[in-house]
């Protein structure tokens, strides 16, 4: 189990319904990340109907929590034109807690969610350059090959074992779990 680096962040997944959360974390994002992270400069209409598009039972999105607000994401998706064994990945940390190993962790929720759907080939849009994602990507060498300008990875294992969902599983409860608490607490400050 992987705790994040940052005091009080939390990592978890996100419910479909919290996809106004994921709207307004890509909103706050700065020019730079914001083109990084969708491989050009897009306007704040563009990531409105993204996440309209791209909320889905099918994906799975990490996110990670400050004091209950949405810092970082990690997504993961069907390829809609490739073949079931493909999907993509994709990152998005705000700027303050961006270099704080944030990435890493979302990486491996990632990683792990790819390998329990049975998804082989991850691919990951990445600028040229991006040296950040890149190396980001290379830590993860033993489990993913890439190319540049778009990353292409290659999950570690082609079926999920039992232990892998089990990990899956612990995680997702460790993650419930602390979101009550986060909600516990925010009703005790407000009652
Ligand atoms: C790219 C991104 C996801 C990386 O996440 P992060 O939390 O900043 O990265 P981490 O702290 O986990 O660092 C990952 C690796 O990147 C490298 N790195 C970290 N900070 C760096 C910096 N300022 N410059 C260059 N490389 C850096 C290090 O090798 C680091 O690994 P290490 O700490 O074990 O040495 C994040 O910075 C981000 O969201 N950027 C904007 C959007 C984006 O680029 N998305 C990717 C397109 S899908």
């Amino acid at each position: 189990m992987h705790d994040p680096l940052i005091d009080g962040g939390v990592i978890r997944k996100l419910w479909i319904s919290e996809a106004d959360l994921y709207r307004d974390h890509l909103l706050r994002l700065d020019g730079e990340s914001r083109r990084n992270r969708f491989g050009g400069g897009v306007s704040d209409e563009f990531i409105r109907s993204y996440v309209n598009l791209s909320t889905g039972l099918d994906a799975v999105t990490h996110g990670f929590f400050v004091d209950g607000a949405l810092r970082g994401a990690g997504e993961l998706r069907p390829l809609e034109s490739g073949s079931a064994a493909e999907a993509e990945a994709a990152f998005s940390i705000e700027k303050p807690w961006q270099s704080h190993g944030v990435g890493t962790a979302l990486l491996e929720r990632t990683l792990l969610a790819a390998r329990n759907r049975g998804y082989k080939l991850l691919h990951m849009a990445c600028l040229a350059e991006n040296r950040r994602m890149q190396q980001l990507a290379r830590k993860f060498d033993a489990e993913l090959t890439f190319d540049f300008g778009s990353v292409v990875g290659e999950v570690e294992a082609p079926h999920p074992t039992p232990l892998s969902v089990i990990r899956e599983m612990m995680e997702d409860g460790h993650g419930f779990a602390t979101a009550m608490l986060e909600v516990q607490s925010r009703l005790l400050r407000t009652a």
